[in-house]
Parts: structure tokens; sequence; C-alpha cells
């Protein structure tokens, strides 16, 4: 019913619906989790009495969670990724971005795990209860990870700040916790520090070639199909393309072996595909790959774009190519090659 009223304004609706709910259930997951240590430390004053805070975490934390039924909804009923509801459930089943799908997944399973020990409360006992609320130290940064490594938002600036300032808060309500929690326990107390300091910085580090680099969407698992679907909507894509062409090898001097494969390619703006590949020959007949090279183009600009493989794996080859402007494009090439080189297969080219 949903899909039927939501489709007629475009078939991204549901997705920005999905990126809506998903980036504020991270801000009310943030702002739960700081108000939770605000109450165990019992930070209150006259015009925020503790009972107050008590049940502001109580009521936003349930936000949280309604909003988060809602964004695991819509991407279901979105017909975009083919997620399933299964997906949602049990952690890296799906064939969306398993990984990245599945933190959100298992970030969902300690939410609500979380909240519904909470209210149980008094039938749990305050040991069980307390024991599994811990885990919303692990949640939170599972769900950051998740929403980082899936969301389409995070090239953007805003999204970057967002999480910045999310993660701020989450580190500064935590070196509190540490402060006035826990005198007794030192190794704990050294491990969240180091935790709070090193998550922070290797997320930093991981970016720029992670998610803000190119090919991601390839890279972090989603489907070709689903990659062709989007580049095609976009209208800025080249369709999976029939290539054929030809593969030599030959061993220099110096025992390096060099493939070289052309290929004309069944575009008219992109028909022509040179892949070269340099390394020790394997074992097998092939060869074990150090360095190579790949650029595509017409006959006037044979290398209008031009990159290097980021995969390999025998004849199926990803790469990535950029253009003199900056435009970058993600390669996913499959041939089968005869015994006399002959090559042909599939092209498929996307604007990474
Ligand atoms: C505590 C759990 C979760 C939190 C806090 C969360 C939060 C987020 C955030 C912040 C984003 C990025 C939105 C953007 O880029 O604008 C996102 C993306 C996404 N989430 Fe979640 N999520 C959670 C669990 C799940 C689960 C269980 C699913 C499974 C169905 C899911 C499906 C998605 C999808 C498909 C996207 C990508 C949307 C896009 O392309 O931008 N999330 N999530």
């Amino acid at each position: 019913m949903l899909t039927a009223l939501v489709s007629p304004l475009g078939p991204s609706a549901l997705w920005y619906v999905t990126r809506a709910t998903g980036t504020v259930t991270l801000i009310l997951l943030t702002v739960g989790l700081v108000l939770g240590i605000a109450n165990v430390g019992r930070l209150a004053s006259a015009g925020w009495p503790r009972f107050v805070v008590e049940r502001v975490h109580r009521n936003i934390s349930l936000l949280a969670l309604a909003l988060l039924l809602v964004h695991i909804a819509t991407s279901v009923l979105d017909s975009f990724a083919g997620i399933q509801v299964l997906d949602a459930v049990i952690p890296f089943t799906g064939t969306y971005r398993p990984l990245w799908l599945g933190l959100g997944a298992f970030a969902s399973d300690l939410m609500i795990a979380i909240v519904v020990t909470s209210m149980l409360r008094r039938r749990i006992g305050h040991r069980t209860w307390r024991a599994v609320h811990w885990f919303a130290y692990l949640c939170w940064p599972i769900a950051v990870m998740h929403s980082v490594g899936t969301g389409t938002d995070i090239k953007e600036s805003w999204m970057l700040a967002l999480t910045a300032i999310c993660v701020l808060a989450v580190v500064a309500a935590v070196w509190a916790r540490i402060g006035f929690g826990w005198p007794e326990r030192r190794p704990p107390r050294a491990a969240a520090l180091f935790a709070s300091i090193a998550l922070p910085l290797a997320l930093a580090l991981w970016l720029p070639g992670g998610p803000l680099g190119a090919g991601w969407a390839l890279r972090a698992g989603t489907p070709l199909d689903v990659l062709q679907h989007a580049a095609g909507g976009s209208g800025s894509t080249t369709a999976p393309t029939i290539v054929d062409g030809t593969v030599k090898q030959k061993q220099s001097g110096n025992g390096i072996v060099e493939v070289d494969i052309a290929l004309s390619v069944a575009d008219r703006k992109l028909p022509q595909l040179a892949v070269r590949i340099y390394g020790e020959p394997a074992a097998d007949g092939g060869v074990k790959m150090d360095a190579s090279s790949v650029s595509i183009g017409s006959p006037a600009n044979p290398a209008l774009y031009s990159g290097s493989i980021t995969s390999l794996k025998g004849t199926a080859i990803e790469a990535t190519v950029k253009s003199a402007a900056g435009k970058s494009l993600s390669l996913v090439i499959n041939l089968s090659v005869d015994k006399a080189g002959a090559a042909s297969g599939e092209l498929l080219a996307v604007p990474a």
C-alpha cells in the first residue's frame, strides 16, 4: 500500500524516507546514549532534575526505536535494493552491501534487546537488565559504521559534520563516564579511554580511501544490477555492453610478464578498451599482478578515461578509471578467452 502511494512520486521516494529516518535515528541514538551516561553520572540541575533526565533518556530511546522500525520498513518496501525482512534481522545475510547492512541489522538487534529488557526491567531483575544495557556502548559505534558504510549522504559535508558532532558528543560523554565511574577498576577504564581515541581516529583515517573514495558503491558490495539501475536512472551510464578482442602475453628479459588485452566495445562514445597487466608468471600459466593500467576511450582519444585494476579474479576484472575532468567510472569486465587468445564478454561501466 505504501509502495503504491509513493511510487508515482518517483522510484526513490521510499529511499529518501530511509535516509531521513536513518539520520534521525542516529541522532536520537546519540542523544539517548549521552543522556543515559548523564543519568548514571547523576548529572542534574534545578532546571533539569534527575527524574527529567531519566524520563527524556527513556522517551528519546523509544522514539529512536520507533524511527528505526520505519527506517527498516521503508528499506524493505523499496524494491530498489532488494532488501528482505530477514536481512534486517539476521546480520550479514543479504546481497546488498552485506557487511555494512549487516552492521545495521546487528545494531538494530542490540537496540531492540536493550529497549525490551528495559521495559521488562522489574521482571528480569537489575543485574540482567544492566548486563544487557552495557551493549549500548557496542550498539552505537556499530550503528555509526553502518551509516558511514551504506549511507548515500556521507559524501555530503552536512552528513560528515553531523557524524563528527555525534562522535564528539559520545567521546565527551564516555570521558565523563570514565571520570566518574568505577574508580577501582583500572583495566576497563583504560580500555574505554583507548577505544574512545583509537576508534574515531581509525574512522577519520579510513574515510577518504573508503566511503569517500572512488568506486565505493561497488567495493561496498552493491549488486551490479542495482548499480546499473541506479546509474541508468540518472541517464549517465554505459549499459552493459558486449566486448571482443584479443589477449596477448609476452615475457620480457627480466622475467616480467605483460598481458595486453585490447577490446572493442559496442558503445558509440567509448568504443576502445585496453587493459595491461604486469607481473611475475604464476604456476597456472597466468600472471601474479604487480601493476596494471586500464584505459577506455575513442580512436581519437584512446585514454579518455584511464586508471588501474582494483580486483582481478581469473578473467573477471574490476577497475576504476578517471577522465581529465575528474569524472570516475567503475568498470566491471567479464571475459572468456580461448586458447588462440580471442576474448569476448561483457563490460559494465557505471559512474563511480
Ligand atoms: C540502530 C540501527 C540503525 C541505525 C542507527 C541506522 C542509521 C542509518 C543512517 C544514519 C544511515 C545513513 C543515512 C544517510 O546517508 O542519509 C543509514 C542508511 C541505511 N540504512 Fe540504516 N540504521 C540502522 C539499522 C538498519 C537496518 C536494520 C537496516 C535494514 C534493513 C537499515 C537499512 C539502511 C539502508 C538500506 C541504508 C542506505 C540508505 C542510503 O542509500 O542512503 N538500517 N542507516
